[in-house]
C-alpha cells in the first residue's frame, strides 16, 4: 500500500513509498493494530493535507464537544485544556474564544499555524512523555486532554497515555474520539484500515492500556461521524466511579468476539468478497460503457483502491472538495482528482461513494445527480449499486 494521504503529481510516481498493510491482534491486549506502519514523522509532514475543518460535520460536530468541554469546566478556577493533534484548530478556537487556558499540540506546522492564526496557542510537536513534564512545569496540571482521531495515529501510544498521567491533575480528566473496531468488523469497513491509523481500539484494549499508565476508562459513548467511533474518558484510577456504559461496551464487545482472532479470520473473509463484488460490478458498468467517478479523495479511498486494484480504466477520476488534493493523483491507484464541479460536467452515469461516512450529506447536496439518472455505487457495509 501506499501512504494513504500521500497525494502525488505524475512525476513523483516512481518515488512513492510502499509498504505492507497488514494488521495484528494483540494476543496479551487484544488491541487490534497496523503491523508495520511508516513513523510518524514522515506523515504528519509540513505538507500533510488532511483538514480537520474540511467537512461540514467534522467542524459542527469539534465546535459541539468544545460547547460540552465548555460546560464541564464552568466552575473550574482557571481551567487548562490541552488538545492533542489540533489540527487546524477546529475545536479548541471555540475554547480560545472563551477565554479557557488552552494549548493546542500539533506537530504539522501548517496545520498549527493556520489555527494560530485563529487564535489558539500551539505548540508545533509529537506529544509524549517529555513534553508532559515540560506542559505541566510551564502550564500547569491540566484539566481536560482531549483528541479527536489522533491518539490512534500513534505508534508510540505508551507515551501518550504515560504522558497524560503525567501532565492530567489529580480530577483530570483524557477524552479522546476515535474510530470504533466494533464498527469497523460489523460495518466490514475495511477501508478504515490504512497507514495513519495505527490502532483499531475497543473497550477492552483501551482499559488494558488504561491500567498499565495508572488510569482508567470511566465512560465510553457511541459517536456517528467517521463511521463510527466511540468517546472514552479515562482518569486516574479510583478517582470517579465508573459509569455503567463501560460494562455495556465490554460484554457487547465479547459477544461480538471483538479479542477473538476467528472474528477477524472471517471478517476477511467477508473483505475478499466484497473486493471480488466491486471490481465486477466496476468492470461491468464498464463493459457497458458507463462512465463511474469517485466521490470524495478519502484515505480511506486509497485503501480501497489499492486492495481492488481500482485503476483509472475502472474509475475516471475522484472529485473531492479539498484544495491540496486537487489536481493531484490518489495514493497509489494515481485517479485524477479534480474539484467538486467536475462531477457535474457532465454527471456520469455511476458515483462510487468513498465518502461513506458523508453519505448523507453529499446525497442531499448532489439531488441532481440522481435527478438526472445517476446511481450511487457503496461497499460498506456490502456492494450495492442503486437502481
Ligand atoms: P473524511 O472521511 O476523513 O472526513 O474525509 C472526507 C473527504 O471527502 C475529504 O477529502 C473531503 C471529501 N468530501 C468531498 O469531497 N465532498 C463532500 O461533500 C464531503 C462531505 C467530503
Amino acid at each position: 500500500m501506499p501512504r494513504s494521504n500521500r497525494f502525488i503529481s505524475p512525476d513523483e510516481i516512481a518515488s512513492e513509498h510502499w509498504f505492507r498493510l497488514a494488521t495484528g491482534l494483540c494476543p496479551a491486549c487484544k488491541m487490534v493494530q497496523v503491523l508495520e506502519a511508516p513513523p510518524g514523522d514522515e506523515i504528519f509532514t509540513a505538507d500533510y493535507s488532511y483538514l480537520t475543518s474540511g467537512t461540514t460535520a467534522m467542524r459542527g460536530h469539534l465546535k459541539g464537544v468544545a460547547q460540552s468541554l465548555k460546560l464541564e469546566l464552568r466552575g473550574r478556577p482557571d481551567p487548562f485544556v490541552v488538545e492533542l493533534g489540533c489540527n487546524d484548530g477546529a475545536m479548541l478556537h471555540t475554547i480560545a474564544e472563551a477565554g479557557i487556558r488552552h494549548l493546542g499540540v500539533e506537530p504539522t506546522q501548517v496545520h498549527a499555524d493556520y489555527a494560530a492564526s485563529r487564535g489558539v496557542s500551539t505548540l508545533t510537536e509529537f506529544f509524549n512523555a517529555e513534553l508532559a513534564t515540560r506542559i505541566r512545569d510551564t502550564s500547569g496540571p491540566a484539566d481536560i486532554i482531549f483528541a479527536a482521531n489522533t491518539i490512534c495515529e500513534i505508534q508510540d501510544i505508551r507515551q501518550v497515555f504515560d504522558g497524560a498521567a503525567i501532565l492530567l491533575g489529580p480530577e483530570g480528566m483524557l477524552i479522546f474520539e476515535d474510530p470504533y473496531l466494533g464498527d469497523l468488523v460489523e460495518k466490514n469497513a475495511f477501508d478504515q484500515i490504512c497507514d495513519e491509523h495505527v490502532f483499531y481500539f475497543s473497550v477492552h484494549s483501551v482499559s488494558e492500556l488504561a491500567q498499565r499508565c495508572g488510569l482508567e476508562v470511566i465512560d465510553v459513548e457511541h459517536l456517528p461521524v467517521g463511521g463510527g467511533e466511540l468517546r472514552y474518558r479515562l482518569a486516574r484510577r479510583g478517582c470517579y466511579q465508573t459509569k455503567p456504559s463501560v460494562q455495556y461496551h465490554l460484554a457487547r464487545e465479547a459477544r461480538a468476539g471483538l479479542s477473538q482472532l476467528e472474528t477477524f479470520v472471517a471478517f476477511a473473509e467477508r473483505v475478499h468478497s466484497i473486493a471480488r463484488q466491486l471490481t465486477d460490478v466496476l468492470s461491468e458498468c464498464r463493459a457497458r460503457g458507463q462512465r463511474v467517478v469517485g466521490y470524495g479523495a478519502t484515505m480511506k479511498s486509497a485503501t480501497v483502491t489499492n486492495f481492488c486494484h481500482i485503476t483509472t480504466e475502472l474509475v475516471e477520476f475522484v472529485c473531492d472538495t479539498t484544495p491540496a488534493k486537487q489536481g493531484l493523483l490518489t495514493p497509489g491507484a494515481h485517479l485524477p482528482v479534480r474539484p467538486p464541479e467536475a462531477f457535474a460536467d457532465p454527471y456520469p452515469d455511476v458515483a462510487l461513494m468513498f465518502a461513506w461516512n458523508h453519505e448523507a450529506e453529499i446525497r442531499a447536496k448532489e439531488q441532481a445527480f440522481t435527478n438526472s439518472g445517476g446511481r450511487w455505487l457503496r461497499y460498506v457495509p456490502e456492494v450495492a449499486l442503486e437502481r
